[in-house]
């Protein structure tokens, strides 16, 4: 998908990403973790919002969206403060109590239900003391709507085209120690989308 992924991704998606990005609030000099960057665009903007004196870290499965996004950042001239790394979000490469940040849009819905509290538990062990966790994820909601049906169906039937689905986002936020100090509902081509900001309890 690397190579087509920016033609289905567009406007709405990116609106989204923005909101969330701006209740992420990074900082200049700060140390910010994303995962599953895609094809890159928000780990350009967290880079230049760390400015010189930050260090920004990627975790991606797919190492074709690597190598996009290595493009991006070698263009923009910002790869001297990225460090890019091919690998699984349920088991990230970096000590505990790393970063002042991480940031996750449309990837924790991809993970399977057990396997989302693992991924958030690596977050919190990465994240320093206070430190701030930014996700947007398509949402699960009580009262169905016709295309959060249809969209389901879809995935149930098709996950190998179809892989993420909505899911409980905040409660799954919370319930992995973080204490929510934000939160919005949006919506994404019918769909329900929260953006959800926690932060890691002591
Ligand atoms: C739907 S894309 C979202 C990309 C980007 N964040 C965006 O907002 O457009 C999900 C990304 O998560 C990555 N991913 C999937 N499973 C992963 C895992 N287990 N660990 C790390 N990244 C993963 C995929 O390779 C893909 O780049």
């Amino acid at each position: 998908m690397s190579r087509s992924y920016d033609l289905f991704a567009g406007a709405f998606e990116q609106r989204l990403r923005n909101l969330a990005l701006a209740q992420l609030g990074v900082r200049e000099g700060e140390t910010v973790l994303e995962i599953g960057f895609g094809t890159g665009h928000c780990l350009k903007q967290i880079a230049e919002a760390v400015g010189a004196s930050g260090r920004v870290c990627g975790v991606d499965l797919s190492a074709g969206m690597l190598e996009v996004s290595r493009r991006r950042l070698d263009r923009a001239g910002l790869l001297d403060r990225v460090e890019l790394h091919c690998g699984d979000a349920a088991d990230l490469p970096y000590a505990a109590e790393t970063f002042d940040a991480v940031f996750m849009s449309f990837t924790l819905e991809l993970f399977d239900t057990p396997e989302i509290p693992v991924v958030l538990g690596e977050v919190r062990r990465v994240l320093k003391p206070g430190g701030r966790l930014g996700v947007v994820s398509l949402a699960r909601e009580d009262g169905v709507s016709l295309m959060l049906r249809a969209y389901e169906w879809c995935h149930q039937r098709l996950p190998q085209y179809i892989d993420c689905r909505p899911i409980y986002v905040e409660e799954a936020i919370a319930d992995a120690g973080f204490h929510l100090d934000y939160r919005e509902k949006e919506r994404l081509w019918g769909l329900p989308a929260k953006i959800a900001l926690g932060v890691k309890r002591g």
